[in-house]
């Protein structure tokens, strides 16, 4: 795992917009060869997103052969709902660069039978060659997606009921009632995420201290799903200096050094 440490939550948006926009350049997409997206929403994505509508204006990115497939959706809330996830990807990426929107994977958390759609969601991730980068975020539980705490680390995509604790997070998006917040979700397993060839978490501020450290410096634990990254062969957490709060000053002087020795080589 690679754990590389910025200033502040704008570095951590930056480094990480960078990250993805290099990586699809260097694997040249076309419609013969997509390449294949997984994307998050919460606020911590907001700037990558802001970031990469950037970087697209200025032409140093396209993204007419990428395929996106969303983590996870509410049950409740039609496509339209100011809460939902789609409306949140149209508003804060898609409806600003050049995706085909028939590119466009997000869960449908009105489907009749939500079972059905979370296999079938499985099944055209499997369709379109699996997934190349999956990009995500953590919950202050150290949940990734809506796989809460015991989830199984071999989970696929499924519906989950929600846990007190993520519904007052959430809160915030619905009038600060946690209520008001859908109690289940439709949301990729940690199976699904672990499936990807390269996962890239970003984590922002002191209130994911406590799980970072959980993440990186405990065992892998169904308690804290996110600790799964440590059995990836291809894992990168992008994270501030206020998340590395609970991290010790040896782990955090260890993970700089390696990235610093890592550019020195590259010159
Ligand atoms: C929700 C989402 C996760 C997200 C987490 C943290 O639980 N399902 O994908 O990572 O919230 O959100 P935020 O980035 O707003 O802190």
């Amino acid at each position: 795992m690679r754990l590389i440490i910025c200033k502040n939550y704008s570095e951590v948006s930056c480094w990480a917009a960078n990250y993805i926009a290099a990586r699809i350049n260097t694997f040249a997409p076309c419609p013969a060869k997509p390449f294949v997206l997984g994307l998050p929403t919460g606020s911590s994505p907001l700037g990558i997103y802001r970031e990469l509508r950037g970087l697209y204006e200025k032409k140093h990115i396209s993204f007419a052969n990428v395929i996106t497939f969303n983590m996870d959706e509410y049950v409740g809330l039609d496509a339209g709902h100011p809460q939902s996830y789609r409306r949140f990807m149209m508003e804060n990426l898609f409806d600003y660069i050049d995706i085909d929107k028939r590119n466009i994977h997000i869960l449908n958390g009105m489907a009749e039978d939500l079972t059905a759609e979370c296999r079938a969601y499985e099944e055209s991730i499997q369709a379109c060659g699996g997934i190349e980068l999956f990009l995500g975020g953590m919950g202050s539980d150290g949940h990734i997606a809506f796989n809460e705490p015991a989830s199984s680390l071999h989970s696929r995509t499924r519906v989950k009921t929600l846990t007190r604790d993520t519904k007052i997070a959430n809160a915030r998006f619905f009038g600060g009632d946690p209520d008001k917040v859908p109690s289940t979700a439709l949301t990729v397993g940690v199976g699904t995420v672990m499936d990807a060839r390269e996962v890239l978490i970003i984590v922002s501020g002191h209130g994911k201290a406590r799980a970072l450290h959980a993440v990186i410096e405990e065992g892998v634990n169904h308690l804290w799903t996110l600790s799964c990254l440590q059995m990836h062969q291809r894992a990168i957490i992008v994270c501030d200096e206020d998340a590395t709060d609970e991290l010790k000053v040896g782990t955090v002087r260890y993970f700089k050094e390696i990235e610093n020795s890592a550019s020195e080589r590259k010159g």
